[in-house]
């Protein structure tokens, strides 16, 4: 695990933006894993607007709140389609959302992993972090292994995202489809990007802490291949700051980045 730490969140977001394009101009035809969230909002603006085809991507993101039909304005599929995919030249048919409607859960949960297969894997991850540590919507107790499965949410969970129901935590949806910590790990590459104050303690516990279920972001210390890109505010909680500034400043693959 690489800890990327910018100075704001304009620079981390800026960051994973230019990571992400880098990888679609290197390999036109990349399978990402997406995320939603107020943190991808700008993510999504800065990456629509550069220049960049997002013709041959394939992507998948990570979850859906059950019940919600993809129509719905407070959908993660309506939210992609507003934030990126009406952006972009992307082909809505290389786009997949779990189906949080289907009358048959575990078959769509099956059907999605297979989907994922079929596409030959999830080549970048990308990924935002909950308050409880989740990743997707992997709450608390997802074993280290899950895979695409329906899932409880947490009351901090439902709290968090309440504002993007209008502020009424009560019409937050109570059950979501999401990939699984085990399914995210399959990922060759993961990218988590967290900015604010209110991420410190949960990122210091994902990145520092032990692996645990408790925190299923702990579980990316397992992958080889993952960056975790926050901003000052996120990163108050990290006790091993001066190294990672020291990764940052001396590492070659980071030099381009230096300014
Ligand atoms: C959403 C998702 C969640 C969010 C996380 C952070 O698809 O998978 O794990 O990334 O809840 O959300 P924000 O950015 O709103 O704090």
């Amino acid at each position: 695990m690489e800890i990327i730490i910018r100075p704001d969140a304009a620079a981390a977001v800026d960051l994973v933006s230019s990571l992400l394009a880098q990888r679609i101009r290197r390999q036109p035809d990349a399978v990402l894993g997406l995320a939603t969230g107020r943190t991808m909002e700008k993510l999504y603006q800065s990456l629509s607007r550069q220049a960049l085809s997002f013709r041959q991507c394939r992507t998948f993101n990570l979850d859906e709140y059950i019940g919600l039909p993809a129509d719905d304005p407070q959908s993660y599929r309506h939210y992609m389609q507003e934030h990126l995919f009406s952006r972009t030249d992307i082909d809505t048919r290389n786009t997949h959302v779990p189906d949080g409607s289907a009358s048959d859960l575990k078959q769509a949960a099956t059907q999605y992993e297979h989907a994922i297969q079929a596409a030959g894997g999830i080549d970048v991850q990308l990924l935002g972090i909950g308050e409880a540590g989740h990743i997707g919507f992997n709450e608390p107790l997802s074993a280290i292994m899950s895979r695409t499965r329906d899932k409880c949410l947490t009351p901090t969970t439902r709290r968090q995202n309440a504002s993007m129901f209008g502020g009424d935590v009560e019409r937050v949806p109570r059950r979501a489809l999401t990939m699984g910590v085990g399914t995210i790990l399959e990922a060759r590459e993961i990218i988590l990007l967290a900015t604010g104050s209110a991420k410190a303690a949960i990122i210091a516990q994902a990145v520092e802490g032990p692996i645990t279920s408790m925190v299923s972001a702990s579980a990316l210390q397992l992958h080889p291949n993952c960056k975790v890109i926050v901003d000052d505010e996120a990163a108050s909680g990290l006790q091993g700051r001066e190294y990672y500034d020291f990764i940052f400043d001396n590492e070659p693959e980071w030099a381009e980045f230096r300014s």
